[in-house]
Order: structure tokens, then C-alpha cells, then sequence
């Protein structure tokens, strides 16, 4: 398949079983235009498809960017109905989100404003290098956040910092990004890639069944009660003890052998 604004590689090995998306319009920083979206959408809807594939690491091409944001060009003079008629940024959620159950890593290699930041936080987790900034500076534009911002990002630093990031659009460098949860891990600039394929790399090797588990329920913490989400957790756990990688990885364990996965 062919893509406009990314580019989509399968890794050979060592990184083998994931897959490298690129967001490709470094001269605009990489901001997130229609087009970019219907190419995330196609990339991403492949890779759920392609069981070779187990892993997925967004990054942005360019020494400068991840994401921008929201193309301001393209929003500029959109009519307010069309932004309400077309339900404009659900697309994103459901397609990136809800749609993708395998994991996927941001790798944000610099700035990830507005819809970057959103974006980045639609990811199972980001892993930033030394030079990445986070913002939410829609506000300076007379709107507001519109992919989550408001929501993923209060969730993952807490309200104080969140509610500062909006009101004022401040941007946060990496360290204060990993300081405050918002970011797994800050590796040098130069080992980002490497170190964010590696990463999926260790994923793609996990019994795959057992991953879109894991994912699902770290999720419910975020979407569910407590109660809720411990019994989504149990209930999950308890399908996963029927599975033939549960009765594989734990025999392996005990014969001191590497696991086998089937994958089921
Ligand atoms: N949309 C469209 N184009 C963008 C863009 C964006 N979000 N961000 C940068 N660009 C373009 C610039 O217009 C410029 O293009 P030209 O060369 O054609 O003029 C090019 O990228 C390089 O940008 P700058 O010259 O501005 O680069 P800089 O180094 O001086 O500044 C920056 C970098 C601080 C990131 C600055 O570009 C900036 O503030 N960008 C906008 C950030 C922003 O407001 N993002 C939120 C967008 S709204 C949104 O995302 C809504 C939502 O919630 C989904």
C-alpha cells in the first residue's frame, strides 16, 4: 500500500514483527492534516490485520518534530457546522484507539503540540527523546484541545499540571514528562529509534494473546470504576488461564526453556 503523508516499514530482524510508522511532512512539522489521518487509519488498520505483525512504533520524520498538531492551515477556515457535522477528531479515537488492540509505542523524537500531544497519548505508552516538548497550546489559537488533550492528559499528570498546560499553553520538557507519568522512559536523542524498536521488539516477543490482554486491562483502569476494572482484570486473567500460551510459557518455566507461543 501506498501513503501520501507516512511511511510504513515491517522491520526486518532484530526488530522483527513490527512495524515502524512514520508521519511524513516534516516541512509542516509534521501537523496532522485529513490526509494524515486517512493514511494512520489504512496503516494502522493493516498492521491490526497482519498477524506476522506484533508491535508498532509512530514516530515523526524530521530532526525537529513528532506532531505540531491539528493542521491550523486546514482548520483555519472551516465552517464550525462541518467541524460538528462531521464529528471532526472521533475518527481518531476509534480508529487509533478503540480499533487497535495489538500495542503501539510513540517515539517522540521533539515537539508533540496539540494534536501531537494528543496523538502521542493515544499510544500504550511514549517513550521521549531528551529533546521532545509537550504542550496543549490550542488555547493561544481561541480554541481548546480536541483529540483528548483535556482528558489524557489530565488522566496521565493529574489536574494541577493539566489544567496549567491548557490556561497558559506552556509546553513541558522531557524531563518533567517522565517526572510527571506522562512519559515511560526519556533515552538520547540519537537512540531513540533504536531503543523504541527494541522496546516493541521485547513486545512482538511476548505471547501475542497475552499482550492484547495485558493492554486491555491497564486500559480498563482508565475507562472503568476500581470495581470495575478488578473485575475486568479477573475475568481476563481467568480466559487467559484456558490458553494454550498459558500452558506453554508456564511448562517452559519450569523446564528452563524459552516459551513457544501459538498465539491462542
Ligand atoms: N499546522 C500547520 N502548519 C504548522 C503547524 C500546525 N499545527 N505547526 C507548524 N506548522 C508549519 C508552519 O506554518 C511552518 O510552515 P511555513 O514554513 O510554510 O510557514 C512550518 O511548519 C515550520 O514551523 P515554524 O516556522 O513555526 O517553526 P518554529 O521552529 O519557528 O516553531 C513551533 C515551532 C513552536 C512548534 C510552531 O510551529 C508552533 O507553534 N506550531 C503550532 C503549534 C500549535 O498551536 N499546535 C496546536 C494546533 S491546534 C490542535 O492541535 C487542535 C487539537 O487539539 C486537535
Amino acid at each position: 500500500m501506498s501513503y501520501e503523508t507516512i511511511t510504513v516499514e515491517q522491520r526486518p530482524e532484530p526488530h522483527g514483527a513490527v512495524t515502524l510508522i512514520t508521519l511524513n511532512r516534516p516541512q509542516a512539522l509534521n501537523a496532522l492534516n485529513s490526509q494524515v489521518l486517512e493514511d494512520l487509519i489504512a496503516a494502522f488498520g493493516a498492521y491490526e490485520a497482519d498477524p506476522g505483525q506484533l508491535c508498532a512504533v509512530l514516530t515523526g520524520a524530521g530532526d525537529k518534530a513528532f506532531a505540531a498538531g491539528a493542521d491550523i492551515k486546514e482548520m483555519a477556515d472551516k465552517p464550525a457546522a462541518d467541524f460538528y457535522l462531521d464529528d471532526f477528531f472521533a475518527r481518531w479515537t476509534s480508529h487509533l484507539v478503540k480499533a487497535v488492540r495489538k500495542p503501539w509505542i510513540a517515539a517522540v523524537n521533539g515537539f508533540a503540540l496539540g494534536g501531537g500531544c494528543e496523538l502521542a497519548m493515544m499510544a500504550d505508552f511514549i517513550i521521549a527523546s531528551e529533546k521532545a516538548k509537550f504542550g496543549q497550546p490550542e488555547i493561544k489559537l481561541g480554541v481548546a484541545p480536541g483529540m483528548g488533550g483535556s482528558q489524557r492528559l489530565t488522566r496521565a499528570v493529574g489536574k494541577a499540571k493539566a489544567m496549567e498546560m491548557c490556561l497558559t499553553g506552556r509546553m513541558m520538557d522531557a524531563a518533567e514528562a517522565e517526572r510527571s507519568g506522562l512519559v515511560a522512559r526519556v533515552v538520547s536523542h540519537e537512540s531513540l529509534l533504536d531503543e523504541a524498536l527494541r522496546t516493541a521488539a521485547a513486545i512482538a516477543a511476548m505471547p501475542p494473546m497475552a499482550a492484547i490482554a495485558n493492554k486491555e486491562m491497564v486500559n480498563a483502569a482508565f475507562e472503568t470504576t476500581l470495581d470495575q476494572g478488578l473485575i475486568v482484570e479477573r475475568r481476563i486473567f481467568q480466559i487467559l488461564a484456558a490458553s494454550e500460551d498459558k500452558a506453554e510459557g508456564m511448562a517452559a518455566f519450569i523446564e528452563k526453556r524459552e516459551g513457544q507461543w501459538k498465539g491462542r
